[in-house]
């Protein structure tokens, strides 16, 4: 597919203390990622999880590597297999390891091992209510975060919930990297706009990679 943004160079915007925004770091392979992600949801398919609440996610979600998260009526849980397969997550795409590991070299984390890629998938008025990924054992790696397809406003805020918010908008190909002092952030996506983008569809797609296990 002829990509209309390829050739725009990428650029870095500050977002927080060890916070960042790779604009663009991802468009020159997101046709790549794209087949990679389809290929992982053939595998594991794209589900609406439920929260230890009851509340069914307006997100649809898959994994790929060694460990997957997900949730349900018991808990938060980083597990080696798909509990609606059986199996173990598919392996994560070489096209993923070399962009998480590109993006968080670029945003000043160089050893960047991750061992999970949540998939996330929002269709229109899908949204992550603010929250901090702590499910993690390893804090001293950053989180990876890529959007690709319709555009979102992305929530970045503090250590503490009532922190006040910045609202940037997240387009295709826009890698974001937070860690160090702003690894425990709280964050979120508010209600997908309705849309079409020539990469997506009527989707925003999202990849976030995590160091789950400790690191020597
Ligand atoms: C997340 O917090 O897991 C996803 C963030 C995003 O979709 O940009
Ligand atoms: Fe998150």
């Amino acid at each position: 597919m002829l990509d209309l943004f390829a050739d725009e160079h990428p650029w870095q915007e500050p977002l927080g203390p060890g916070a960042a925004i790779l604009r663009r770091f991802a468009v020159a392979r997101a046709e790549t990622l794209l087949a990679d992600i389809a290929s992982v949801a053939a595998v594991s398919p794209f589900r609406q999880m439920v929260t230890p609440g009851g509340y069914t996610m307006s997100v649809a979600m898959t994994n790929c590597g060694a460990l997957g998260w997900t949730t349900d009526l018991h808990g938060y849980l980083y597990s080696p297999n798909d509990p609606q397969t059986n199996q173990h997550w598919p392996a994560m795409p070489d096209s993923f390891r070399q962009l998480a590991d590109h993006a968080a070299r670029e945003a000043g984390y160089p050893d960047f091992r991750p061992d999970a890629c949540l998939i996330n998938r929002y269709g229109v008025g899908s949204k992550l209510s603010l929250h901090q990924d702590k499910d993690e054992q390893e804090l001293r790696a950053p989180i990876v975060s890529v959007s690709l397809g319709l555009p979102a406003i992305f929530q970045f805020g503090g250590l503490s919930r009532s922190d006040p918010l910045h609202r940037v908008l997240l387009e295709h190909g826009d890698v974001v990297v937070w860690g160090g002092v702003s690894r425990l952030f709280y964050h979120g996506v508010q209600p997908l706009k309705e849309g079409f983008h020539p990469a997506t569809g009527r989707f925003r797609l999202n990849l976030t990679f995590r160091q789950v296990c400790k690191s020597e």
